[in-house]
């Protein structure tokens, strides 16, 4: 995120005396990517970000995961998971695992309560928000967020989820950095002419929340498990910070399609890159208009990725009959070719609007199923391009 933000107050030069009206130092944090070698920020707190008082171990309930064996293209249903199944009602400690690998781990949760604070010091997080809406108090300030949109919250960032009545979340929780595709920035990071989206399209926290409390307790996510930390003050004491990392909030809606004669490839769609992962955005666009075209994708053979699409608006046109709906999910591996539905790419000869909105994860290595998954599979989706299938 190397888009230069300023908040609340800060000293004119960096690692100066910055003192509070009643004289004391503020304490100066640096959060740095990459060691000392990228993005980073620099946050003025009133209390000292280290004071803690006490430290934990909590029980992670992420379950097991189960391979996606025998291999079969899948079907699950996120509109089916209820906020009661939770461990908890909250957007954190309530979030089900839908599917992870080595890289990332994708989850699902109906979030009713306000989250704990929390830290994944593992990589950074992508929350959707499919339905509802929610503030994100962070470090840095808070953020409003509703349906449609994208909230990335670098590593480490200190956080929590208020929503506003019900919000369904879709998580994908990274080993490592997510960001806007290189190929859309310029060396020194502004987006380019030819991306989807651009930095009048991306928000940030406006102004510092400036908290206050004592022995206040934040949930850390880290590679051995769950620690709880107690911290002697609340850690949303910074009075200002700058820099290019910090969270940022992008609408789906901002999403400028990339059409073309001819039916155009997955990754016109790509919205953010992340360590041996995609994730793109289908939205509402005009279809191909050259006079033979067919709209609908071709048939196809990802060798080297499993194809995860989250459907979250209007009908997707190549899943016509397959009795996928707003909510579901559709895991297509490598290993299987997968394409539209029967009679979809006829049916798509001539419409000129596809009105249909999904996010699609794309990952390099295959995805196991988790808990919240296999709890919502639809069992008959790998025999629907056939119409038979086992005992039938
Ligand atoms: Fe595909």
């Amino acid at each position: 995120m190397p888009y230069y933000r300023r908040v609340g107050e800060i000293p004119r030069k960096r690692h100066t005396q910055f003192r509070s009206p009643d004289g004391g130092l503020y304490a100066e944090e640096l959060m740095g990517v990459e060691g000392f070698s990228s993005d980073s920020a620099l946050l003025y707190h009133r209390h000292l970000p280290t004071a803690i008082v006490d430290a934990e171990v909590v029980a992670d309930h992420r379950g097991t995961l189960t391979p996606n064996h025998p291999l079969l293209p899948r079907h699950f249903r996120t509109q089916d998971l209820k906020a009661e199944q939770q461990h908890e009602a909250d957007a954190v400690t309530g979030r089900r695992t839908l599917f992870g690998n080595n890289d990332l781990t994708i989850a699902f949760a109906v979030a009713t309560a306000p989250s704990p604070l929390y830290r994944n010091a593992v990589g950074d997080e992508l929350l959707y928000v499919q339905t509802g809406s929610a503030t994100i108090e962070t470090i840095y300030g808070a953020l409003d967020v509703a349906d449609g949109h994208y909230v990335v919250l670098p590593t480490s960032t200190t956080y929590r989820v208020l929503p506003h009545g019900e919000a369904r979340l879709y998580v994908i929780e990274a080993t490592g950095h997510i960001g806007p595709p290189k190929r859309y920035l310029s060396s020194k990071g502004q987006f380019l002419e030819h991306a989807p989206y651009c930095e009048r399209d991306q928000r940030g926290p406006a102004e510092p929340l400036l908290a206050e409390g004592t022995d206040v307790p934040v949930l850390v996510r880290h590679r051995a498990g769950l620690t709880r930390f107690t911290y002697a003050n609340h850690p949303f004491d910074v009075v200002g910070w700058d820099g290019c990392l910090y969270p940022w909030v992008f609408d789906i809606r901002d999403f400028e399609p990339i059409t073309g004669r001819v039916h155009q490839p997955p990754p016109v769609h790509q919205t953010f890159e992340g360590p041996n992962f995609v994730v793109c955005s289908f939205c509402p666009r005009k279809v191909d208009y050259h006079p033979e075209s067919i709209p609908v994708p071709y048939n196809h053979a990802n060798v080297d990725s499993d194809e995860l699409m989250f459907y979250v608006g209007g009908n997707y046109e190549a899943r016509k009959g397959s009795g996928i709906g707003i909510g579901s999910l559709s895991l297509h591996p490598s290993g299987f070719t997968h394409g539209p539905q029967p009679g979809a790419a006829e049916a798509s000869i001539g419409v000129d609007y596809f009105d249909e909105t999904a996010v699609m994860v794309d990952t390099f290595r295959p995805l196991e199923l988790g808990e919240a998954a296999v709890s919502c599979e639809d069992q008959g989706y790998a025999w629907t391009w056939s119409g038979r299938g086992p005992g039938s």
